[in-house]
């Protein structure tokens, strides 16, 4: 029940770190994937049914490349809006420029990529519509402008899997917590330890692969999840189950203190 035999399937993003397992899952899954990035050098090595090329903060290209897609290759059975970026990591670093750039490209350029697809999946008959939000969507993790986007991410997929439903379509969430993506390379470079220090905050003692996230996107855009609409999936290796930290140095140090 996993396979998308036939499917067609629109992945953004298809370049970047989760975005490349997200592409070969959904190929080995038996699905026809169109391939989305900012530019063509990005996902020229991708031998996909489709290319589509658009940047988030600009809405003609949006227009255009969703008009592309449906015209090209019909309408989607499948969207994955994973395509997203971040900077500003504390409020002392984010500027009136960054707050805006963060929530229209992780909301607002989602939202208009999104929106004309799904309109074409409904007078289609239906279609499975499947964001790459974050944990930063449920509690604070720094970055306070992403997070708002990526929160306002999590109840526009709301909106849809409520509004929808009725006509055929079904909207997830998969939040990831930290994924170790060249996302992250820009930070690493002046802390290598930064992977090892932060892995101490999750359950499992170590970030998730970017394989993992795509695992559940699968999931949810699969017949698998035919019952599931309007959840958000963590894929966090337990940092969102509660802190390990807290237990350890709090709790547990007490605890043995006594
Ligand atoms: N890496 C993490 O730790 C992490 C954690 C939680 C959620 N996420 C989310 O997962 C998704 C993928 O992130 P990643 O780690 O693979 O990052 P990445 O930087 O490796 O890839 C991001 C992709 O989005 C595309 N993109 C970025 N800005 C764009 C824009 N303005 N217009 C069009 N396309 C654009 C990039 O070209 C790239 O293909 C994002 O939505 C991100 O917020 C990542």
């Amino acid at each position: 029940m996993f396979q998308l035999d036939g499917k067609t399937v629109v992945i953004t993003g298809a370049g970047g770190g989760i975005g490349r397992p997200l592409v070969k899952t959904f190929l080995d899954a038996g699905a026809r994937v169109v391939a989305c990035d900012r530019s063509p050098e990005l996902i020229a090595d991708l031998d996909v049914a489709h290319k589509a090329y658009f940047e988030l903060t600009d809405r003609a290209s949006i227009a255009a490349a969703a008009a592309d897609i449906l015209d090209t290759v019909g309408v989607p059975d499948v969207l994955v809006s994973n395509a997203g970026f971040t900077r500003g990591e504390y409020f002392e670093k984010v500027t009136d420029a960054l707050w805006y750039q963060d929530i229209e490209v992780n909301l607002n350029g989602v939202r208009h990529f999104a929106d004309p697809i799904i309109t074409a999946m409904i007078a289609n008959g239906g279609g499975t519509q499947v964001f790459i939000a974050s944990v930063n969507g449920f509690a604070h993790f720094g970055h306070p402008a992403y997070s708002v986007a990526k929160a306002g991410l999590l109840a526009y997929m709301k909106a849809i899997a409520t509004e929808h439903g009725r006509r055929g379509i079904r909207a997830n969430a998969v939040c990831p917590g930290s994924v170790r993506t060249d996302a992250w390379n820009y930070r690493i470079a002046g802390e290598p330890d930064l992977i090892d220090r932060a892995s101490r905050y999750y359950a499992l003692q170590r970030l998730v692969t970017p394989q993992e996230v795509a695992n559940a996107a699968l999931f949810l855009a699969s017949p698998l999840s035919s019952g599931i609409t309007g959840a958000e999936l963590p894929v966090d290796a337990g940092l969102t189950a509660g802190n390990v930290r807290f237990v350890d140095d709090i709790v547990r140090a007490a605890v043995l203190k006594d």
